[in-house]
């Protein structure tokens, strides 16, 4: 597939090694030109770009910038083919992205995210730490394969993110639409926690709407200023205590 990133921060950057990797045609961009992406990033071949190119001629566009960016990029996804798949990876932090009423009030991340870029959304490669979808991926079959969801309105769209996903090293679980794609917001016990195939769907099942910002906040102010000396296995564990 022809696949163009918008962002190469911790999880672009992953997403373009491990896509252009398994073989796709990937270009990635980030908001300060090419020559600042680094190069181990390309290093299994995918190239950079200016934001403006990234949207062209491509079959998927995976969104990976922080939240609060969204309402930005839009004319750029004017640009973007009618008929290409948008994959978004983005969470809500208030900390990071300051507050935002909508979601303050419950939106569903996905569908405020649609709203702002004026395109449906597939959500995908949200739920999984930077540092877990960097070293934890494995080949399809392989035992304890973690699993990532995938939500999501349009089928086709849908399709190409869990063909992607799993070509990136992780099984997937259909978690259904975007406005069901709350189950896999942070806060939620499938969000970030490290499980398989087999534990993800009764993770979704026992997501409760009302609970998930007071315990992403708890995450957040327990992280705290140690954020930089965790490895992901110390907050998939602070996750799974905290969101079970
Ligand atoms: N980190 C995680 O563990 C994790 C896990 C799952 C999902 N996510 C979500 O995925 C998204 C990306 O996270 P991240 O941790 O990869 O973020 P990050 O490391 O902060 O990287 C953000 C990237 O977005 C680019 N960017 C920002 N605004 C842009 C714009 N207007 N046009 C083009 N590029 C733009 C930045 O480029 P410049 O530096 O040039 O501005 C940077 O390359 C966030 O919404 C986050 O919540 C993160």
């Amino acid at each position: 597939m022809k696949i163009g990133i918008l962002g190469a921060g911790s999880i672009g950057s992953t997403l373009a090694q491990k896509l252009a990797e398994a073989g796709h045609q990937v270009k990635v961009a980030n908001s300060r030109g090419p020559e600042t992406i680094d190069e181990t990033v390309l290093a299994t071949g995918a190239t950079a770009v200016e934001a403006s190119d990234v949207v062209q001629d491509v079959d998927v566009l995976v969104t990976s910038i922080p939240l609060a960016r969204m309402a930005g990029i839009r004319p750029l996804l004017e640009e973007l083919s009618a008929d290409a798949v948008v994959i978004d990876t983005s969470n809500y932090y208030p900390l990071r992205d300051g507050h935002i009423e909508a979601l303050d009030g419950g939106q569903v991340e996905g569908l405020w995210v649609s709203e702002q870029i004026g395109r449906p959304v597939v959500k995908a490669w949200n739920a999984i730490l930077s540092g877990t979808f960097e070293a934890k991926g494995r080949p399809a079959g392989q035992a304890g394969r973690l699993a990532i969801p995938v939500a999501g309105d349009d089928e086709v769209g849908k399709r190409a993110a869990i063909s992607l996903v799993e070509d990136t090293g992780f099984d997937t679980v259909d978690a259904g639409t975007l406005s069901e794609s709350w189950r896999q917001q942070p806060g939620a016990p499938a969000y970030c926690t490290e499980l398989t195939q087999e534990e993800l769907p009764a993770a979704l099942a026992r997501a409760q709407k009302d609970l998930l910002a007071g315990r992403r906040d708890r995450v957040m102010a327990t992280i705290g200023d140690t954020f930089g000396s965790l490895t992901s296995d110390d907050i998939a564990a602070l996750n799974r205590a905290t969101y079970a």
